[in-house]
């Protein structure tokens, strides 16, 4: 058996690229498969939901799941139906995000977003149809021993919900314009992204009947990658190009959104980038097996941000 130091030499011939085409590429393929046909009635509604899901996000949230399933040792049809689950609740939120009534924003994953092309109602019952979607799925699985068989649409309807995600996007809303505080925007921060991307690494190893130990180190890589990914998505929108992104850039200064560069400035954000990443790597050192999808995909992360 490797040592953990002969792991970490050969990790630099480990191959992020390939490794992320060939997960999502089988997300992608799984998605299209299983999101509800165009041709079935409402098609409208089907070819909306098809239409956000479809897109080319960066889809890092199904591939984090798993990958985390992956280090704990099972990826199967558990860990695939989490990852596709997280997917399109994800997706929801973003088409939510962009609403007139939320950040107004006309680009998403490098299209129009969905209210531009399908209208508000459809655009409102799309993410609706798409967060319920995700817990039909999730109720088609259960988690292995020792997890009760519902753990995982509890993981993740308490990522998504009031103290979750959606309390995150409230307070983000409610921030807009109002002067510069450090506790509200790790509160934004935490819950609108980071409770979910910690969820979904929780999910991954759930999913594959993580020991307690082993999620107790999934989840401090979770919640410090999913702090630091907000972060370096706050960097993006003041530093990026549109057509970089693929979705509005230099809007959140417009709208006085409470960043973490509006609160801290750029240098303070990349250097908190920085120690969250290095949280998050030494929180897979607790893990009785090296994962170099895990860590690559957290430098991945952070490097978007320099
Ligand atoms: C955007 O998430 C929303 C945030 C939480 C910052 P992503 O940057 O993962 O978006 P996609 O899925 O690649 O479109
Ligand atoms: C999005 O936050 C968070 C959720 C959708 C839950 P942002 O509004 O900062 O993300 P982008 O920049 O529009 O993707
Ligand atoms: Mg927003
Ligand atoms: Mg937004």
């Amino acid at each position: 058996m490797l040592s953990r130091n002969s792991l970490q030499a050969l990790s630099a011939m480990f191959d992020l690229q390939q490794y992320l085409d060939s997960q999502r590429r089988r997300i992608n393929a799984a998605l299209d498969q299983r999101l509800p046909a165009v041709t079935e009635r409402p098609s409208a509604l089907h070819q909306a939901m098809r239409y956000s899901v479809l897109a080319p996000g960066k889809r890092l949230r199904p591939v984090l799941c798993l990958a985390a399933a992956e280090t704990i040792g099972r990826s199967d049809d558990t860990a695939l139906t989490a990852a596709l689950a997280i997917e399109i609740l994800h997706t929801y939120t973003l088409i939510h995000d962009d609403l007139p009534s939320m950040d107004d924003d006309a680009l998403r994953r490098g299209q129009k977003t969905l209210h531009i092309v399908a209208g508000e109602a459809n655009a409102i019952l799309a993410g609706d149809a798409l967060l319920t979607l995700a817990f039909e799925w999730l109720a088609e699985v259960c988690a292995p021993p020792p997890y009760p068989p519902n753990q995982l649409s509890l993981e993740l309807a308490r990522a998504a919900g009031s103290r979750g995600l959606i309390g995150g996007q409230v307070e983000d809303l409610a921030a807009e314009g109002q002067g510069a505080n450090a506790d509200t925007v790790d509160y934004i921060h935490r819950h609108k992204t980071a409770e979910l991307i910690l969820a979904t690494v929780r999910m991954g190893g759930i999913a594959a009947g993580a020991t307690p130990s082993e999620l107790a180190a999934l989840s401090a890589y979770g919640e410090n990658l999913g702090l630091a990914f907000q972060i370096v998505d706050d960097i993006l929108n003041e530093t990026a190009t549109a057509a970089a992104l693929g979705k509005a850039a230099g809007s959140d200064r417009a709208r006085g959104k409470m960043t973490f560069v509006a609160v801290h400035g750029l240098e303070a954000a990349r250097t908190r980038v920085e120690q969250l990443t290095r949280e998050a790597l030494s929180a897979l050192e607790l893990l009785p097996r090296a994962s170099e999808p895990l860590a690559e995909l957290a430098r991945f992360i952070s490097s978007r941000g320099c």
